[in-house]
């Protein structure tokens, strides 16, 4: 047993937090692009987690995990490889996967189908593409169960927690702006900053029924 009693597990900033919050105590985990290590030893040092996985796809951020997680080296386990590849089916439940691209985390699932099941409980903390997650988790099946808008460094994030039901869905581009995050205390400051970002695809878009959805959309952002 090489745990030191001492250790403290890290300060998690609001986003990891809020990701951390949604993991299931007494389950197993997998921090897929664990970098730093920090989410995967406050899930092992809070005694959140029995058992971690800290994956990432390159050495160097899984030699920074190790070192993070040292003090609790018997409760993590270090993978080293893309997305969920690194796992046997079900050697998780509770996945993580934080501070990539949306294009990224969908890629990740996709490469896994056996993340399709009941039992698996899903974190995902999207860099970018907030709306494009949603919209693609919807388009799978995937139910989101809460998000959680925080703020680390500056700027608004939204944390997701989503399950597979095999039920997909096609939502309006106010579901995949807004998804779970109405009525939270950054709600409007949220809204305010995807307008921009909303604009700038609009003006990528010929005339049709997209660009008069996105035109809709738009007037609802703007209302007062
Ligand atoms: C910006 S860091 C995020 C670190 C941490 N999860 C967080 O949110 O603070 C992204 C990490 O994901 C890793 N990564 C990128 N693509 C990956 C993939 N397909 N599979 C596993 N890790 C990946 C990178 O090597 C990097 O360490």
């Amino acid at each position: 047993m090489n745990t030191l009693p001492s250790s403290k597990p890290p300060r998690l900033d609001a986003r990891l937090q809020a990701a951390a919050d949604f993991v299931r105590p007494g389950s197993t985990a997998a921090d897929i692009g664990c970098d730093h290590g920090k989410l995967s030893a406050w899930l092992a040092g809070s005694g959140r987690c029995p058992l971690v996985f800290a994956c990432d796809l390159r050495p160097g951020p899984l030699a920074k995990a190790r070192a993070t997680c040292a003090p609790w080296a018997d409760r993590v386990v270090f993978r080293l490889g893309s997305g969920l590849s690194v796992l046997e089916p079900g050697e998780a439940q509770d996945i993580i996967i934080a501070g990539m691209g949306a294009e990224t985390i969908l890629e990740i699932l996709d490469a896994a189908p056996w993340v399709r099941d009941a039992a698996c409980n899903l974190v995902l903390v999207p860099a970018t593409k907030h709306s494009l997650l949603r919209l693609g988790l919807w388009r799978r099946g995937f139910a989101l169960r809460a998000e959680t808008l925080c703020r680390a460094a500056g700027r608004l994030y939204t944390v997701v927690n989503a399950r597979y039901t095999g039920r997909p869905c096609a939502p309006d581009a106010w579901a995949c702006l807004t998804g779970l995050t109405a009525g939270q205390p950054a709600f409007a400051e949220y809204l305010a900053q995807q307008t921009p970002k909303v604009e700038k695809y609009r003006r990528g878009l010929p005339p049709g029924p997209e660009a008069a959805a996105v035109d809709a959309l738009l007037q609802k952002l703007r209302q007062p």
